[in-house]
Parts: structure tokens; C-alpha cells; sequence
């Protein structure tokens, strides 16, 4: 009798794919979509590629930019959709309601492998000397999403390299991926329309049209964007490798717009400066002249050491190379902030309290702002003028009239605003000997043109307070040596009446010190009370004596900076500038 056959097991249950997850309820103007399987409710009209960037899912891009129309170009962005038999490209492709979109599967993979081989083809290997190397979107997608190597055997098409296409920026062909961001951004952004794409195909090249050449005070963010090294800043080309560079948030001291900015440091130096996004103030770009504001700090003649009349003279203006000049020997803070302050009160007692007056500069932080305040009102000093430094008209972009960054900040703790009229009736009476003694911080009255050398030797006191050898400081009886440009953390307040804090990028040579920190010794001196030892403690009692002030401090500034709520609309009427507004991201 045959072994009965044992019952044959239970059948495996069918595997039951799970259900694609829920999409969520939407708005009447809004889509939902599923993207890698995880849903995302985004407005309509938000491209695929921002949608997935809204869930943190990074699809690669090259041409397309935030900021800038879509180009639909190089083709890296492409992505999967449900019912679409071609692969799409994410960043020109609008987010529609039920959409299912895969960002990484073979497909993908596989076209983003040959996007990448196909646009290496032409390109040289050049890292070991590009000035992109370590932050180059071809680097960063080769290792990524390349296949690791090259099936193209012939000969690459060389170009021109080096190639200044500007004043300050320089072209290389071969390096180029043709993404058309910098023609865009001259197009759309700058509105100066200086670059183009001629030729075609492998020949492809862009360039400048006859008789331009890339001039405009927006040149720089071309290079910024540039997702490759075909374009480069030229005072920063082989300066350093941007993996040593120590990035600080900070913020442009250049005008009153206050845009935001990277210091990029490296051996105690600034070697460039790059924007930073804001939607508010400058969204992703700069001005060239911006860039260029830490240069005084490698080149212009420091106050190092306090001195007094007779042992310091002033660089040559603007020169690079200070001339071999004797600085006092032995004179201590402390002696010449004595010094400062008998000259003050011996001239006061001769002459009058109202033989006293100041001048103090809106390029200073608030902190030192304040505490001029607070001092010069101490030392019974109630004559101040704050200079205006301006140029030319507000340009539609970014740049103002008004290259101070603090002028609001003035206004703020009680200075006023920039005067021309309330400085030339100053200087009058410098000139007329009525004025004997002059406190001035942050300010070069004599290389301004606004005094003579004779009608400053003829005051009984001159104290100034100040980060350059300038003519001024020359002639003090007492010069006290100051922090520059992004050499100490401070707020400034912007035209449109945003508070933002600027971070210290790189050290103060000598015995230089933030403007508040002489003033509030200065101050002590004259019976000021108070113990402020940092940058944020001296802002703190700003906030709390100037309503606008209220309930901000360092911390809460963060890096985008905060909106102030003045009694009266803020001129320009805190408007961000054209083309900066916030977009999807
Ligand atoms: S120079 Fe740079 S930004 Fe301009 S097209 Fe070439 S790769 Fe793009
Ligand atoms: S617009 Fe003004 S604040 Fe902005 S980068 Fe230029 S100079 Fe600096
Ligand atoms: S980023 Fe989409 S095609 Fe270039």
C-alpha cells in the first residue's frame, strides 16, 4: 500500500502590495502629490523639483536657480512620473494633483549617470588648480551620481582659459557646462545684458557681445552662481582653497542696505566676501563694490598702538604701504585715555562746555553708537554730528545712496540722522575758534575735505577714536586705535529699519578695540557708571533704554536680522528690493 501522500502545505498567502499612502486634503490653491512614496501639499504652479525640495528629497540641478527663469537645460534634474513614459525634467515640470514621482529609481539613476558622463566629455581635469575645487557641483555630482568613469577616448575640444571677460571676473571655456545661469542673471537680475551663448553644440561657447565686457556692479554673483569653476573672482583666484576658508554670517558694511554676507577667512584674513541669502534685504546676491570692503583691511595704514600728537602721522590716502613712521613708545591706554580726558576738561574750563563738540561716524555699530552717546554726554559734550557719506542715486537693485550701514542705528540711540548741514556749521566753527575741542570717532574730517590741517591744529583738544592712520588722527593730541570692517561684532540697523547683527570675522591688530570700549572707558572717566564687557551687554542696555530696541538682543537677531517698529514708515518702506523677493524653495 502506497505511503499516503502527506498533505501538501497551506499555500503561501499572495504577497499584497502595500497601499500607496493617503494623499492629504489640499486647498483650493494647492496640489497634493506623492514623491518617493511620501505625500507633499505644495501651491500650484510649484515646480516637481521644489515640491521634492520641500521634503528634503535632493533632486540634482545645474541650470536651474531660484532666483533666476527656468531654463530646462542640462538635463540633470530628470525624474520619474506615473503615466509619463519619458523621464521629465523636475525643474520646468508644475506639480499637479494625484502626481507619483520617483527621484531615484534605476531609470533615474541611469539617466543622471549619462547627463554626467555626457557632460564631462569636453571638460578638462583641472581641479588640482581650479579655484571651484571643493565646492563644484560637477565634483560633487561626478562622485554622486557618476559612473565613475569615461567611455570617450578622443580628443577633448580645448577652449581659451583664463580669460578676463571683466574687470574682475575671469572666463574659462573649458570648464564651462553651458547652464546659461550667468546670462540669465544679466538678463533677468542685473538687467545689463552683457553675456551671451554663441556657436553651437560641441562648440558652444559663451562669451561677450562686441564691444562689452562684464562690467557691471553685479558681476560677481555670476561667479557665485556659476555651479562650476568656468567662472571666477579675480582678487580671490588661487588666494586659498575654499576647504581652509572659515565661513562667519555676517553683514556688508558697504551702504545702508546691509545686505547679508559670508566672510570667507583663512590665516586671520578675509580673502572674500559672498552674499547671503535674505529674502528681506538681498536675497541671494551682492554688489561688486560690497565684495570689495574688506580690501581697506590688507592694504589701507592702521592705528595700532594710542598715540599723541607729534608721534603718529598720517599713510598715504588710500595707499597700500604705510611709510616707516616713529609711534609713541610708552604711552598706555590708559595714560593716553587720561590724556584724552584732562585735554577735554582743561578745554571745558577754559573755554566753556560749549566749546566742546563731536563728530561720530554712522559707519559704527550701535554699541558704539550708545555708548558715544552716553560718554560724550558724561563728559558733558552735548554738540555731536553725525557726517553723511553718500554717492550717486539709490541703483534699482540693491546699492544706496547712502554708504553708511548705521545711519538708522544713529538716529535710534539719539545722534540723529546724518546731517550735511548740521557738519558744515560744525566745521564753520571749528574754522572760527569757537569750537576748541573735538571728539572724533570713525571719522576722517581732514581727508574728507571738511577741515584744514591749520584749523585743526589750532583746537586745544583733538581727541579721535579711529581703525586708519588718516590725516585727522595725525594731528590728535590723543588717537585711540579702533576696530575695522568686520574686526567686532555689532548691529546695524538698515534703511529699512532692520536690525542685523554683524559677527567679527577676523582679529583687530595691535591694541585696536571696538569704538564702545575706549568710549566707555573714556566715559569712566568723566564718572560713567556701568559695566558692559561684551558686544551683547552694551546692546542690551540699548535695547532697554530705546523703545524701537524693545525685547531684541544678539541672540534674538539670529542671522536674518529683525524688522524695528518705528512711530514713522521706514524710508524705501521696508520694501525687500526688486528681484530679491521670497520664492518657493
Ligand atoms: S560660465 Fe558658468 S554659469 Fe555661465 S553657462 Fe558656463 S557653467 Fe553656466
Ligand atoms: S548693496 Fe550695499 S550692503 Fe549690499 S553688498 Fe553692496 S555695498 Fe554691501
Ligand atoms: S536643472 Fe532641470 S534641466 Fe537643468
Amino acid at each position: 500500500m502506497p505511503e499516503p501522500t502527506p498533505p501538501a502545505p497551506p499555500a503561501p498567502a499572495a504577497a499584497t502590495a502595500a497601499p500607496p499612502p493617503e494623499l492629504p486634503a489640499t486647498g483650493p490653491d494647492e496640489v497634493a502629490l506623492l514623491i518617493d512614496d511620501k505625500p507633499v501639499v505644495v501651491k500650484k504652479g510649484t515646480t516637481v523639483l521644489q515640491a521634492a525640495e520641500r521634503l528634503g528629497i535632493v533632486v540634482p540641478h545645474y541650470c536651474y536657480h531660484p532666483g533666476l527663469s527656468v531654463a530646462g537645460n542640462c538635463r540633470m534634474c530628470f525624474v520619474e512620473i506615473e503615466k509619463m513614459p519619458k523621464l521629465q525634467i523636475g525643474c520646468a515640470t508644475p506639480a499637479t494633483q494625484g502626481m507619483v514621482v520617483r527621484t531615484a529609481n534605476t531609470r533615474v539613476k541611469s539617466a543622471r549617470e549619462s547627463i554626467m558622463e555626457f557632460l564631462l566629455i569636453n571638460h578638462p581635469l583641472d581641479c588640482p588648480i581650479c579655484d571651484q575645487a571643493g565646492e563644484c557641483r560637477l565634483q560633487q555630482y561626478a562622485a554622486a551620481y557618476g559612473r565613475g568613469e569615461s567611455r570617450f577616448v578622443e580628443e577633448k575640444i580645448h577652449n581659451d582659459k583664463g580669460v578676463p571677460i571683466g574687470p574682475r571676473v575671469v572666463f574659462d571655456g573649458e570648464r564651462c557646462i553651458k547652464c546659461t545661469r550667468c546670462i540669465r542673471f544679466c538678463d533677468e537680475v542685473s538687467k545689463t545684458h552683457e553675456l551671451g551663448l554663441f556657436e553651437r553644440g560641441g562648440h558652444a561657447i559663451i562669451g561677450t557681445f562686441p564691444g562689452k565686457s562684464l562690467d557691471n556692479n553685479y558681476s560677481g554673483n555670476t561667479v557665485d552662481i556659476c555651479p562650476v569653476g568656468a567662472l571666477t573672482w579675480k582678487p580671490f583666484r588661487f588666494r586659498a582653497r575654499v576647504w581652509f576658508l572659515r565661513n562667519v554670517p555676517s553683514v556688508c558694511i558697504g551702504c545702508a542696505r546691509g545686505c547679508n554676507v559670508e566672510l570667507g577667512t583663512f590665516d586671520h584674513r578675509i580673502r572674500r566676501i559672498t552674499p547671503r541669502n535674505n529674502p528681506e534685504v538681498n536675497g541671494w546676491w551682492m554688489c561688486d563694490l560690497g565684495r570689495q570692503t574688506y580690501e581697506p583691511l590688507d592694504g589701507r595704514p592702521r592705528l595700532e598702538q594710542p598715540a599723541a600728537r607729534g608721534a603718529i602721522a598720517a599713510g598715504p590716502p588710500g595707499g597700500a604701504a604705510a611709510p616707516a613712521i616713529p609711534v609713541t613708545a610708552g604711552v598706555t591706554p590708559g595714560e593716553a585715555l587720561d590724556r584724552a580726558a584732562a585735554l577735554l576738561r582743561e578745554t571745558a574750563a577754559r573755554h566753556g562746555a560749549a566749546s566742546l563738540a563731536a563728530i561720530v561716524s554712522a559707519r559704527l555699530t550701535l554699541e558704539d553708537l550708545f555708548m558715544a552717546r552716553k560718554a560724550l554726554q558724561q563728559a558733558g559734550i552735548g554738540r555731536v554730528v553725525v557726517p553723511p557719506h553718500e554717492s550717486g542715486e539709490d541703483d534699482p537693485l540693491l546699492l544706496r545712496r547712502d554708504r553708511t550701514p548705521n545711519a538708522r542705528g544713529a538716529e535710534i540711540v539719539g545722534l540723529g540722522r546724518p546731517d550735511a548741514a548740521a557738519t558744515a556749521r560744525l566745521a564753520a566753527d571749528v574754522k572760527a575758534g569757537t569750537v576748541k575741542g573735538l571728539v572724533v570717532v570713525g571719522e576722517d574730517p581732514a581727508g574728507d575735505g571738511l577741515l584744514e590741517a591749520p584749523s585743526l591744529s589750532a583746537l586745544e583738544a583733538l581727541v579721535v577714536i579711529d581703525a586708519w592712520r588718516t590725516p585727522t588722527a595725525a594731528a590728535a593730541h590723543v588717537a585711540l586705535p579702533a576696530t575695522g570692517p568686520y574686526e567686532a561684532d555689532g548691529v546695524a540697523v538698515n534703511f529699512q529699519g532692520r536690525a542685523q547683527l554683524a559677527r567679527r570675522g577676523v582679529p583687530a591688530p595691535g591694541l585696536a578695540e571696538p569704538s564702545w570700549r575706549w568710549l566707555r572707558e573714556l566715559g569712566r572717566r568723566f564718572g560713567l557708571a556701568g559695566s558692559w564687557n561684551t558686544a551683547s551687554a552694551v546692546f542690551d542696555e540699548a535695547a532697554a533704554a530705546h523703545p524701537p530696541l524693545a525685547s531684541l538682543s544678539h541672540r534674538k537677531l539670529g542671522a536674518n536680522g529683525h524688522p524695528i517698529v518705528f512711530a514713522e514708515a521706514a524710508p524705501g518702506g521696508g520694501a525687500p528690493a526688486p528681484g530679491t523677493e521670497a520664492r518657493e524653495p
